[in-house]
């Protein structure tokens, strides 16, 4: 079975023979083919609601991997025993929903060795909650599907080099890397807030001008960030 780019640059940070939970897993394609690829002996895949969560257990029925693939029924990191995985995946969910689920299972997270995080909205928000809770973005990965553009984010226990809370809120390591599909994400960031720029132009009340101003300042940065890496602003 062939991964979506977006899928693929997820399981390109499991590493081979950890035993990964992937939260969310909706059309079990991910654990498939972590286990058809022998990436992995054994996958825990998990779903809250129960159509999906039927789903998957029939697609586990049917490639025949219910011996290596459990799919349990639940919220988020609650259908886990500390110990059981070394890696958790949650992918296709927005950044607050992955945040809630992180923080309302703070036992299960103490042996979990690596997130690997695909947040649908949300994402500076989720980087900013993983490096204040103790966790270091191992790296981070753009991919384009469909002209969408997509972040992965790795992450591991321990602190975090980048002190600058808007480097963080952006993608430290994104920030460091001369890549074509980081530049087009900043690209984005960019011009998103330059419509949210737009939009607060002759602010009336206060909150207003002191949001337009904050827009201000991080449009600046984000040129800082394309220039430093000599990223065309196009
Ligand atoms: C868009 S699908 C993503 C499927 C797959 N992970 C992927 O990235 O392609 C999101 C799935 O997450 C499930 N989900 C949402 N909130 C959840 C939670 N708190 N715990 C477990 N599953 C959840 C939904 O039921 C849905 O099937």
């Amino acid at each position: 079975m062939n991964l979506s780019s977006r899928l693929d640059a997820v399981a390109g940070y499991i590493p081979q023979g950890s035993t990964v939970a992937d939260i969310g897993t909706d059309h079990l394609q991910l654990p498939v083919y972590l286990i058809n690829s022998g990436l992995c002996r054994s996958v825990i895949a998990s779903e809250l609601n129960r159509l999906p969560y039927r789903q998957a257990e029939n697609l586990a029925t049917f490639h025949r991997l219910t011996d290596k693939i459990q799919v349990r029924l639940g919220d988020g990191l609650k259908v886990l025993s500390p110990g059981e995985a070394q890696v958790i995946v949650i992918a296709g969910i927005g950044g607050n929903a992955i945040i809630k689920m992180l923080s309302g299972s703070p036992k299960a997270l103490e042996t979990i060795q690596r997130l690997i995080l695909q947040p649908m909205t949300g994402a500076g928000y989720l980087r900013l909650w993983l490096v204040q809770n103790g966790w270091r973005i191992g790296d981070e990965t753009i991919t384009e599907e469909k002209g969408r553009l997509y972040c992965v984010i790795m992450a591991e226990h321990g602190r975090e080099n980048a002190q600058d809370k808007f480097i963080i809120e952006i993608g430290p390591r994104l920030a460091e890397k001369n890549n074509p599909l980081a530049d087009k994400y900043f690209w984005k960031l960019y011009t998103d807030c330059q419509k949210l720029a737009d939009k607060l132009s002759g602010a009336a009340s206060p909150a207003a001008e002191e949001k337009a101003l904050e827009v201000k300042k991080k449009l600046t940065r984000i040129k800082e960030v394309l220039a430093k890496n000599e990223r065309k602003l196009c």
